[in-house]
């Protein structure tokens, strides 16, 4: 069994929110490097999305392991002395509690893991995503995994013809949920298409039980109860034989669909899929972006990345994304560019109420 686990945080932007340092990833690659030396690592790598760290990790711990969580975080910690430094902006965002106890979910990082047995050839896709927030996988997972018009596979692959699981969290209550496809898609969408409340965690292989895709699903405002950033989500997926096609897995991201985040991660805007060198969203900080770092794992090795965006078969959606991004725009801070109030509780919202509350008189 092999075990991939993407942990990220956004310790610092420079500049702003737009994108991160080079001294901060190379610091993580020294302090990797050496977790891979002394055996805890099988191989890493590391990659960053806007202002978000991104710690690419295989290993033979398992899910949830002390020592990786311990590893990634002590990383996060150091890069934020580095990041105070050098005054990079919002240093230590994402690290909202002072101390580790055991596992860096709920104290701020994304985590995304899985653990599984290697096949023969084992494609698998990392996206990444910077200014929005974890219900943004809903979309393209279902596309992948339940739709046929995107994954033909679904029809003429015998081996996917019984379908796919889908476990669904309500990041709000705290409550998950398995629906089965294609039986139970109608059921499915009730809650995929509400991804400010529920984000798809994990889809399996019907048949076989095997593990498929993992997201990240934590919602940091819900955490800090109040606004700290978005949480700016990672996704693992398996591709070929029994999964969907790598192309079938990128092809979600041709339509360049609306998410939660942006500026001040109170915005409605397209999401847009990008090459690595791209992903640093400066135009009113966004639009969102997207990579797909694709790699093939070898008895434990990445062998990789492959920048999967940094293609011209994407620039009919890049541009898309940029006319629904002018457009949105225009609207300024009405609804539905600016989110609906429910989801502005965690900015100054309250502050503003607060101050007027005895303004208000009864009509
Ligand atoms: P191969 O015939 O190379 O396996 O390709 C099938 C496929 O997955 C194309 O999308
Ligand atoms: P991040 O969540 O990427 O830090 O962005 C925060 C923000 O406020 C952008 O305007
Ligand atoms: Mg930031
Ligand atoms: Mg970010």
């Amino acid at each position: 069994m092999i075990t991939l686990s993407v942990i990220k945080a956004d310790i610092g932007g420079y500049v702003g929110h737009s994108s991160s340092h080079p001294a901060i990833l190379e610091q993580a690659r020294e302090g990797l490097e050496v977790a891979r030396k002394d055996g805890l690592l099988a191989d890493f790598r590391v990659l960053a999305c806007g202002d978000d760290l991104q710690l690419i990790m295989t290993h033979e711990q398992g899910e949830d392991n002390e020592r990786i969580h311990k590893l990634s975080w002590d990383i996060f910690e150091a890069g934020t002395e580095l990041a105070k430094k050098l005054k990079l902006y919002g240093a230590g965002q994402d690290l909202l509690s002072d101390t580790f106890s055991g596992n860096v979910k709920g104290m701020g990082p994304g985590v995304a893991e899985m653990a599984f047995e290697e096949r023969p050839s084992e494609p698998i896709i990392i996206f990444m995503a910077d200014k929005t927030s974890a219900g943004a996988w809903n979309f393209p997972l279902y596309k992948m995994f339940a739709d046929p018009f995107n994954t033909i596979g679904l029809v003429i692959a015998p081996v996917m013809h019984s379908g796919f699981a889908f476990e669904i969290h309500d990041v709000k209550e705290h409550k998950k949920i398995t629906l089965n496809t294609p039986s139970e898609i109608y059921d499915l969408l009730v809650f995929l298409g509400a991804p400010s409340r529920y984000a798809v965690k994990s889809v399996y292989h019907r048949e076989t039980n095997e593990i498929a895709a993992v997201s990240s699903t934590q919602r940091l405002s819900f955490i800090a109860g109040r606004y700290v950033g978005k949480d700016d989500p990672v996704c693992v997926v398996r591709a070929q034989n029994q999964f969907p096609a790598v192309g079938e897995v990128l092809e979600p991201f041709t339509l360049p669909f609306i998410v939660e985040g942006w500026m001040r991660g109170s915005h409605h805007g397209p999401l847009m899929p990008v090459a690595f060198n791209d992903a640093n969203p400066s135009r009113f900080d966004g639009p969102p972006r997207v990579i797909a770092a694709g790699f093939q794992i070898a008895n434990g090795q990445l062998v990789g990345p492959r920048d999967m965006f940094d293609d011209p078969g994407f620039d009919e959606a890049r541009r898309h994304a940029n006319d629904i991004a002018y457009y949105m725009r225009h609207h300024g801070p009405f609804e539905p560019h600016r989110l609906p109030l429910d989801e502005m509780e965690y900015t100054t919202m309250p502050q503003v109420m607060v101050k007027l509350a005895d303004r208000f008189t009864d009509i």
